[in-house]
């Protein structure tokens, strides 16, 4: 995407042809900063405190972590501790272990610098692989705005996402809001609701910072705002991600998008998932009780971080010594999705419905 003309990914190796660059995404959106990684340390922090985070991005970080743990050392075991260290830094989203296990394929036969060109290189695929399945979805769900749109009459397509899953939770489109800058660089006007998304603040942040950096129309609503705007009527369809989608179509979100899809559900707006393959584990059945959800520090919770003039500043918003609680993610049951926008194509949240996607997967 574009930030003030000039074309970003939100992960490069930089001209050394060997460091990393990344936007820091916790200093967004007062400030637009590049970070560069040097090693697997720096990677392994830079996904644990989300410098990078989002799914699909936290997999590409991932694949070039183990490049850089090659680089500095090209050994066995090496390689097996540098898997094991990035497979640790975030549970819930299958994508890392998606791109870990894709690194170590394409390099556990080679030795040396070779192990390690072929490392950066399979990272490189997988930040292209992630790009054009974004650019697919983005095709696939656009599909779903334009026919709403039709019913319209040049009103805007009303749109509720949760959290953050556009560009910068990718390398590149986003998944639930590729649909929405397709549809919107298509002239068809839609608007979104962004949820604020506590206690990380993703939506307020992240997803409004982008969407009003492309120029599309959106308003900020609290949490808690979703089940409101759908009982008025204001909402034509639900849009989120998805961090682990099981093989019967369970999906596990950032936490509060189970609630959102309990009210589109009561209020008979469709609530669409949009499925990159890396998102979708094929090993586990029940979301609810086989997916591991990330529990992350109760201060996220008791603390919030904003900017007070020119200043970011850290304010404790509990009594001093609150206990909290802070579970990242929900599983959204595969009968309250209306589909999974994959980026090949859309299907039912089901067994069935994603074999027919992905037919290589049926035994
Ligand atoms: O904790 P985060 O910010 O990594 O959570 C991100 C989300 O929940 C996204 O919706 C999900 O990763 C899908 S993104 C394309």
């Amino acid at each position: 995407m574009d930030i003030n003309g000039t074309h970003y990914r939100t992960i490069w190796v930089e001209d050394d042809g060997w460091s990393v660059g990344i936007i820091d995404q916790t200093l967004l959106p007062h400030e637009f900063l590049i970070a560069r990684l040097t090693t697997l340390d720096e990677v392994c922090i830079a996904i644990e405190t989300m410098q990078v985070r989002g799914a699909p991005l936290i997999g590409v970080a991932a694949a070039y972590g183990l490049a850089l743990a090659l680089r500095t050392d090209a050994s066995d075991k090496s390689l097996l501790e540098a898997i094991e260290r990035l497979g640790a830094t975030r549970p819930t989203a299958v994508n890392l272990q998606w791109a870990l296990e894709k690194v170590r394929a394409a390099v556990e036969n080679l030795v040396g610098e070779d192990r390690v060109s072929a490392a950066y290189a399979k990272a490189a695929g997988l930040a292209d692989e992630d790009v054009s399945a974004c650019a697919r979805i983005g095709r696939h769900g656009a599909e779903l705005i334009y026919e709403v749109a039709g019913g319209k009459q040049d009103q805007p397509v009303q749109i509720l996402t949760h959290c953050n899953a556009g560009w910068l939770a990718t390398v590149d489109w986003g998944t639930a809001l590729a649909p929405v800058y397709r549809a919107h660089d298509a002239g068809v006007p839609v608007h979104v609701w962004v949820d604020e998304t506590r206690p990380r603040n993703q939506g307020a942040a992240l997803t409004m910072w982008e969407l009003m950096a492309h120029g599309v129309p959106c308003t900020l609503v609290a949490d808690n705002a979703g089940g409101y705007l759908m009982q008025k009527g204001m909402v034509d369809l639900c849009l989120v991600g998805t961090d682990r989608t099981t093989r019967r179509g369970d999906v596990a979100n950032k936490i509060g998008t189970y609630l959102k899809a309990l009210a589109a559900r009561d209020n008979g707006v469709p609530f669409y998932v949009a499925a990159p393959s890396s998102s979708i584990d094929w090993q586990l059945d029940d979301g609810l009780t086989e997916i591991p959800i990330e529990e992350r520090s109760p201060r996220e919770i008791t603390h919030i971080v904003g900017r007070n003039g020119t200043e970011v500043q850290t304010v404790e918003i509990a009594p001093s010594g609150a206990k909290a609680a802070n579970f990242a993610f929900d599983v959204t049951r595969a009968r309250l999705v209306t589909a999974l926008v994959t980026d090949r194509g859309l299907c039912p949240a089901s067994c069935e419905g994603l074999i027919s996607r992905f037919p290589e997967h049926s035994s």
